[in-house]
């Protein structure tokens, strides 16, 4: 019998495009929706029967992911910690999983990736067996920021290039990948790239250079790679127009009213506010005399009053006092934004504990 589906989560590097946000936290831990990123990707594997993982992690950020996901058993998965010493590339995560790996076949899923489509279909086709490699493909707009594949009319790939300057199609390899045990082999022949790092495109090139079989599948839904600032942005407003549905645990009074899908926190009182959905609020919040727009999610512990906020994203524990209005912008844990009757727009990206007067 062929062993069982391994799941490989790489959740290191050093989420240099986030910043400042992530130099006090790592990227796939940061909510979207009020969930961290990390966790749908968790809960994308688990669906699929897959119940055994390795994650990846990096020294800056390994320990916060191994507190936030602990055995793994809040998923229903076991969990093999996997650290990496320095970000060396996806076939070097591969190289140094194999203790883990074994013989098996696996789904190698990038941490900060989010995909509109569960992958149980995917993983099903693939424990059918008959393929090496089967990679999902997504057309997108800036092919050059990604790895590209050429294919057939039969879903069968004919050739794959990372970071094209002049692509040959549209299509970017997105971070789920499906591999038999035939991808070590290929790893172990390629060299670093150009940027220094063992790519897992140049591997499953290598496969192909060795008539492996290698299938993939386009996908309709959404992917969301939230590299950046506005990638994060644009995955909470995706993300929250998709899966947000009206649930309010909190109390909201009479003066208030919330209109669209809104999703309000135990504990969280609101009082004297416009909420015009989808908006997603965390526990134990306080918002007085607002308005929070739609495609906004408020991590726990935040306090708003006298403020006009829309299309952001607020980690724990933010104050927000008299901001009319901030726009756009994605805020740390514990930031402080206050204002004594300006009435700008503002466009922030904060780190954790920022303190900011307007
Ligand atoms: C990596 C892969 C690239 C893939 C992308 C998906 O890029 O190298 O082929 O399209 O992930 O998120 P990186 O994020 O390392 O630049």
């Amino acid at each position: 019998m062929r062993p069982g589906l391994k799941g490989l989560v790489l959740s290191g590097g050093k989420g240099t495009r986030l910043r400042p946000i992530t130099h006090t936290a790592a990227k796939q831990l940061i909510p979207v929706a009020n969930k961290p990123i990390l966790f749908f990707v968790l809960e994308n594997i688990a669906a699929a029967g897959i119940e055994e993982v390795g994650i990846v992690i990096a020294p800056e950020t390994g320990h916060a992911i191994q507190a936030a996901i602990g055995d793994g058993s809040l998923f229903g998965l076991r969990v093999t910690w996997i650290p990496q010493a320095y970000p060396g590339g996806l076939a070097h995560c591969v190289k140094i999983a194999r203790p883990f790996l074994g013989d098996s076949p696996f789904v190698m899923y990038l941490g900060d990736n989010l995909i509109g489509t569960p992958i149980t279909q995917f993983a099903d086709e693939f424990r059918a067996g008959g393929a090496d490699a089967t990679i999902l493909l997504k057309a997108v707009d800036n092919p050059s920021a990604f790895g590209v594949a050429t294919v057939d009319d039969a879903g069968r790939v004919l050739k794959l290039v990372e970071k094209p300057k002049d692509p040959a199609s549209n299509l970017a390899l997105v971070g789920v990948y499906f591999f038999s045990p035939a991808i070590h082999g290929a790893i172990d022949q390629i060299v670093p790239s150009a940027r220094g790092e063992l790519e897992i495109t140049d591997a499953i090139q290598q496969l192909l250079n060795d008539h492996a079989r290698v299938k993939s599948h386009i996908i309709a839904e959404w992917w969301l790679d939230t590299g950046k600032k506005d990638d994060l942005l644009a995955a909470n407003t995706t993300v929250l127009d998709s899966w947000c549905r009206t649930d309010v645990r909190g109390s909201v009074d009479a003066k208030s009213s919330v209109q669209g899908r809104v999703q309000i926190g135990r504990d969280t009182v609101v009082a004297n506010c416009r909420i015009r959905g989808p908006v997603m609020i965390g526990e134990r919040c306080n918002l007085r005399n607002s308005f929070v727009g739609p495609f906004t999610s408020v991590g726990n512990d935040t306090e708003i009053a006298d403020s006009i906020i829309q299309h952001a994203v607020l980690l724990e524990g933010c104050r927000l006092q008299g901001i009319n209005r901030l726009e756009d912008s994605l805020l740390g844990r514990n930031v402080t934004m206050s204002s004594r009757g300006s009435q700008g727009l503002y466009r922030m990206s904060l780190g954790d504990d920022s303190d900011v007067e307007v």
